[in-house]
């Protein structure tokens, strides 16, 4: 089976990229190189021994695309594709967002046009926990200790977000107007930790926005020390808690996504238990036995007090389970960071 991976390069599609080839998918990248670099692609062949093809090229470009399906049909049409290729810094997208209703709407529209013309109705999309209002959480959590459930209210609170649930609900209509697409909407929680090798994970240029690329800088020495945004939230230590996902979890998610597709469907993937910043720093000191200097700091705008997961459905449907624990997303994190040259 062949499966075109769109931001294969990036972090989530690299470690998706390595468990595809280890289950013997033929993986064809299409990446732009805007986030990531093309050795990336080295990597993944040293990691598995196989090499997935490259095509250097812009997703928004729906003539590039057609010449990746075309030279790919030679040797037998695509089967299925995995939409990773985006951006996805919520600052950003609050500063630039034409850029990202650019970069994350029309893009995936193009896809979805050239899909079409060659009958290629098979397609995973990366969504995001940010398509989940946030005006009603708190007092929903309360109601439904067991997390945030797909059914739960939509309404994203950031340009970035917008454009993960403006896209939905394009897969949506498409899927509405032709039933014989089949559709995988994944909503990520917080994915970090990197392939346990040490060879791919996260890293971001310049100072990172998410946490844990922040802490392995910090226990690296290149930034200072953490701030921490928030330390009088309505929580047990007054930090914000999140879902943090292992990447090698999420990666074997897509393979589990791949085999059950079917019409249209929708899940969360996230572990279901909920850690807080300072949770998180304790465990990465622990874990990898070096400090991590920290400030309580102001709040960051538009931050949530708590938000994790109910993976129940996937679960029960997918028949996927995160494996990894916090302590391992930590490790692997800092493994990573720890071996990076460049
Ligand atoms: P990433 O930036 O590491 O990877 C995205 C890849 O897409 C990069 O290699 C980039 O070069 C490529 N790309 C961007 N625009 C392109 C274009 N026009 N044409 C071709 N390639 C292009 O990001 P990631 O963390 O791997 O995220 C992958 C997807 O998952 C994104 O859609 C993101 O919104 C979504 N997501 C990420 C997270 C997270 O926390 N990392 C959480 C939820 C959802
Ligand atoms: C986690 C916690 C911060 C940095 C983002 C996107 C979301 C999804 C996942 C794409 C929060 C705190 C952080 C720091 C800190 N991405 N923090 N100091 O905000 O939960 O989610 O990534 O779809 O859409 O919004 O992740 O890693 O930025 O923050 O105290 O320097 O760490 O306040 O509580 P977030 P994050």
């Amino acid at each position: 089976m062949k499966v075109l991976v769109t931001g294969g390069a990036g972090y989530i599609g690299s470690h998706t990229s390595v468990r595809l080839l280890e289950n013997g998918y033929e993986v064809i990248i299409a990446d732009n190189f805007y986030n990531s670099s093309p050795e990336v692609i080295d990597k993944i062949e040293i990691i598995t021994g196989k090499r997935p093809k490259l095509y250097e090229c812009d997703i928004r470009s729906r003539d590039e695309l057609r010449t990746v399906f075309k030279k790919e049909a030679q040797t037998g049409e695509i089967d299925f594709v995995i939409h990773f290729a985006g951006y996805k810094a919520v600052g950003e997208s609050v500063e630039k967002p034409l850029m990202y209703y650019d970069n994350n709407v029309l893009q995936t529209v193009a896809l979805l046009e050239v899909m079409a013309e060659r009958s290629v109705k098979n397609l995973v999309f990366s969504s995001s926990a940010a398509v989940y209002s946030t005006s009603a959480l708190e007092d929903l959590l309360k109601k439904h200790p067991s997390g945030i459930s797909e059914d739960f209210p939509l309404g994203a609170a950031n340009p970035y977000g917008r454009t993960k649930l403006i896209i939905e609900n394009i897969l949506r209509d498409v899927f509405y107007a032709d039933k014989s697409w089949n559709i995988g909407i994944l909503r990520y929680f917080n994915p970090i930790g990197a392939h346990p090798s040490g060879l791919i994970g996260e890293n971001p240029r310049g100072v990172p926005n998410n946490l844990l690329p922040y802490i392995a800088r910090v226990a690296s020495g290149e930034l200072a020390r953490l701030n921490v945004y928030g330390g009088d939230y309505d929580t047990p230590d007054g930090t914000c808690i999140r879902d943090y996902i292992h990447i090698m979890d999420l990666a074997e998610g897509h393979i589990a996504m791949l085999s059950h597709l079917d019409g249209l469907s929708v899940y969360n993937l996230g572990t279901g238990r909920g850690y807080s910043v300072l949770d998180i720093v304790k465990i990465f000191e622990k874990a990898n036995g070096i400090k991590v200097p920290y400030k309580i700091s102001e709040r960051r705008e538009g931050d949530i007090p708590i938000s994790f997961a109910n993976s129940k459905k996937a679960e029960r449907q997918l028949n996927w389970l995160a494996q990894r624990d916090i302590a391992a997303m930590c490790k692997d994190a800092w493994n990573f960071i720890k071996n990076k040259t460049d």
